[in-house]
């Protein structure tokens, strides 16, 4: 099999916003309690804050981590989470039938966000919650002082504003599984005052309101196109949430970046088409915050447990290979997508798992996250491609190599990023154009196996991970690489 794929130093599709590479932690599961937050482990810090997770933020480098969720955000008092620990309520958590001690909350999310060098990106209650609430929150979190909430924060031991600057106006409104779902109207509506009384209080923030959840949904993309009528002039993204599960055709999940080019690219028209009807220049932008495969058929391990076992999935090889591509499509996108949440971080739905009071394991799809999140930044270059097509059920012809390029510019490196989706080997013909000087490959990995179904767990921790790959030469700008069948390469050139 061979493929050809041209890069150019002239092409350039946009710089990266680093939050291309966020991540998301919802109290849900062991995200929170036993992952992020674990008081007592040997590994902890003063706070509570696991050490072997923060190390794990910091060498991924996650730029931005979505806060509290997801759909427990909608039923959630943001008040129950402040203050002193011992009288914080013990609540149902009806988004996951889970009990909710509020141990941690919004200020012990500021303490980790600063531990692991990374921004929040908080989202706001609007389910069961009010503008006024929305509004007191971000009081609460950045006002300096001198008001009832910011002087409650200084009470409890933050002097200095917390500062979030990107927030979101609720999570999944559309869902029919949201506590307090919305129609589009009662949500845009609701979007739109509660954008307005959060931008006076502080008319700094980054606003983002819910777009569609599902492709799969009735109300997609209407939703989008009435939701951006009433809120375009407020919101500075409009977010996209998307997952996708293994049913049994390797092919199928591996080419899922199709599906997700589908997504951006429909939302891309639908705000397009209102910023004309607005007859505005302003331009809503994408936040794909939230993102992943999940397995949706594992069950709920009981009902009212505290930090129960759940959304603890092991994954593959396969869906490691899913993510590198889907990573490839937020690159390719990245003038419409400027922000971006692997849904999770930790312990749900997420690229680690930990024991309680024991270690961490990284799953496969650790790797393609931590490599484009460390090497995927500067400029994002176009990809010219021409490779065999495969027909999927779920996106007709698809092409089987999926690639991004980017430039650092500071590094003076080209990243090429490439999803071989066949069950052959493939030699990529590379052109790499218009580059100062001769370049040459300094690195290339490779992650690929034998079994696609390999996952990596407590036992055998590294079981699926790159491996190096012999180094091409560059002839003139060209280059003929090996690419491994079903394989996610990483190649560096200088
Ligand atoms: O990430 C898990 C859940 O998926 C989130 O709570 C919700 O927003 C989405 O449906």
């Amino acid at each position: 099999l061979q493929a050809k794929l041209s890069v150019s130093r002239e092409e350039a599709i946009s710089s990266i916003d680093e939050r291309l590479y966020g991540s998301f932690v919802e109290h849900l599961g062991r995200a929170v309690y036993g992952g992020i937050y674990e008081p007592g482990h040997p590994l902890s810090d003063e706070h509570g804050f696991r050490k072997d997770v923060l190390d794990m933020v910091r060498e991924a480098r996650v730029p931005i981590v979505r806060y509290p969720g997801g759909n427990f955000v909608s039923g959630y008092n943001w008040r129950d989470g402040i203050g002193p620990k011992q009288d914080r309520p013990r609540r149902l958590e009806l988004a996951w039938a889970a009990i909710e001690t509020n141990q941690f909350g919004i200020d012990e999310f500021a303490d980790w966000c600063r531990a692991a060098d990374t921004q929040g990106m908080i989202a706001v209650n609007l389910g069961t919650g009010t503008p006024k609430e929305a509004a007191e929150l971000l009081e609460y979190c950045n006002h300096p002082g001198g008001t009832a909430l910011s002087d409650l924060r200084r009470a409890n031991g933050h002097a200095q504003p917390h500062n979030f600057r990107v927030w979101c106006l609720g999570n999944e409104m559309d869902g029919p599984w949201q506590i307090c779902g919305l129609t589009a109207d009662e949500y845009g509506r609701k979007a739109h005052e509660t954008a307005k009384m959060m931008r006076w209080v502080d008319p700094d923030i980054q606003l983002v309101a819910c777009g569609s959840s599902a492709m799969e949904l009735p109300t997609f993309p209407v939703w989008d196109r009435k939701v951006l009528e009433y809120t375009y002039e407020d919101v500075d993204y409009l977010s996209l949430h998307r997952y996708y599960k293994y049913k049994g055709d390797a092919k199928e999940l591996i080419t899922s970046f199709a599906d997700m080019d589908r997504f951006i690219d429909t939302l891309s028209a639908t705000i397009d088409y209102v910023k004309a009807l607005k007859r505005t220049r302003k331009q809503v932008k994408l936040s794909f915050d939230e993102w992943n495969v999940w397995d949706s058929e594992m069950p709920l391990p009981g009902r009212w447990l505290e930090g129960p076992e759940s959304h603890q999935q092991y994954y593959t090889l396969l869906d490691a290979l899913a993510v590198g591509g889907m990573l490839c499509t937020l690159i390719n996108h990245s003038d419409r997508v400027r922000m971006a949440c692997l849904a999770q971080l930790v312990n749900a739905l997420s690229p680690v798992l930990t024991k309680n009071g024991g270690g961490m394991v990284k799953m496969p799809t650790y790797y393609p996250f931590m490599q484009v999140s460390t090497l995927g930044r500067g400029q994002a270059l176009a990809v010219r491609v021409q490779a065999p097509m495969v027909e999927t059920e779920h996106s007709g012809d698809v092409r089987t190599l999926q690639s991004a390029a980017v430039y650092d510019e500071q590094a003076r490196e080209v990243r090429v990023f490439a999803l071989n989706c066949n069950e052959e080997d493939m030699l990529l013909n590379l052109r790499l154009e218009a580059f100062e000087g001769e370049l040459r490959m300094v690195e290339h990995t490779v992650l690929d196996g034998e079994d696609l179904m390999a996952v990596n767990d407590f036992d055998a921790p590294e079981r699926v991970k790159p491996h190096a790959a012999p180094c091409t030469p560059v002839a003139g700008e060209r280059a003929q690489i090996r690419l491994p069948a079903q394989s996610w390469n990483v190649m560096r050139f200088q």
